[in-house]
């Protein structure tokens, strides 16, 4: 089996759970993130370990203007895509809701450049008539609190973003999953206050690779993180906005 996958923000912890999960599967890797030598290495161990291709370059969410020409070299290298996981993110920290320039950085991570460089990946699959877009979006983007507003407001326009664009694959038989995770144990999360039901990366990029094999569109990971999030989407806002979340 051959059929490549191209995993963007792979250096993220759960990408590389992702990773393992498609390179068990027998799937080659395309590898990308702003650190070329944390991705030499994950190919690496990727290649010894399951014996796949794995090939990696530079990509940086923000450089919107050069994802274009990112993608061609990719579909390029490994002859053709068969999906790609969107898995890049950034939470930056309080300020990024007092201090614009930091919550336009929170912005462009997390909305801006996943819209461009799925952009370019729908008009690849489009005409293809086949092949997945797996985007990690996040429980934050399901209503918005104070604790950190602007990441949930750029994961919650990803997520509709994602909504429309499985809209518009459909008819191509391109399938369009949106996931979104609670609290997962990486580098992102470290030392936070706060943090409940911690879920381990792995387990994360295993679930994220078995949703292809069901029908869902929307995934919540672990999937008890729904039934929270109805409860929190439907918390009056009159009481909500009284909140300490
Ligand atoms: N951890 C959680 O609890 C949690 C919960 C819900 C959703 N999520 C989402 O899940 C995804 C993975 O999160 P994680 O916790 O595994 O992340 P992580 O370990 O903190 O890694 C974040 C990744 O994003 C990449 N990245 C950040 N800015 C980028 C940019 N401008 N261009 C390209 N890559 C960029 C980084 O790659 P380089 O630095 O190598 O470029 C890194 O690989 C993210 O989308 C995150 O928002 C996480």
């Amino acid at each position: 089996m051959n059929k490549p996958v191209l995993i963007l923000g792979a250096t993220s912890a759960i990408a590389r759970g992702t990773a393992a999960a498609f390179a068990a599967r027998g799937h080659a890797l395309y590898l990308a993130s702003r650190d070329l030598d944390e991705l030499q290495r994950s190919a690496a161990d990727l290649h010894i370990r399951y014996g796949v291709e794995v090939r990696y370059g530079l990509f940086d969410a923000e450089a919107t203007a050069t994802h274009a020409e990112f993608l061609e070299k990719v579909i390029a290298e490994m002859h053709g895509l068969e999906g790609v996981v969107l898995a890049f993110g950034y939470l930056g920290d309080q300020m990024a809701a007092r201090d614009f320039k930091q919550g336009a950085r929170v912005i462009a991570a997390n909305f801006t450049g996943a819209v461009s460089i799925l952009s370019e990946c729908a008009n690849y699959f489009e005409p293809q008539k086949r092949g997945f877009i797996i985007g990690i979006s996040s429980v934050a983007g399901d209503r918005g609190r104070q604790s950190n507003y602007v990441y949930g407001a750029a994961k919650g326009g990803l997520s509709l973003f994602l909504q429309g664009l499985r809209n518009r694959l459909f008819a191509s038989g391109v399938r369009v999953i949106t996931i979104k995770p609670g609290f997962v144990d990486t580098a992102m999360t470290f030392g936070l206050p706060g943090l409940f039901l911690v879920a381990s990366p792995q387990k994360i990029g295993e679930d994220i690779v078995n949703t292809l094999k069901k029908s869902a569109d929307v995934v919540y990971l672990p999937g008890f993180w729904r039934f929270i999030m109805l409860i929190i989407k439907h918390v009056p806002e009159p009481i909500f906005k009284r909140m300490k979340l």
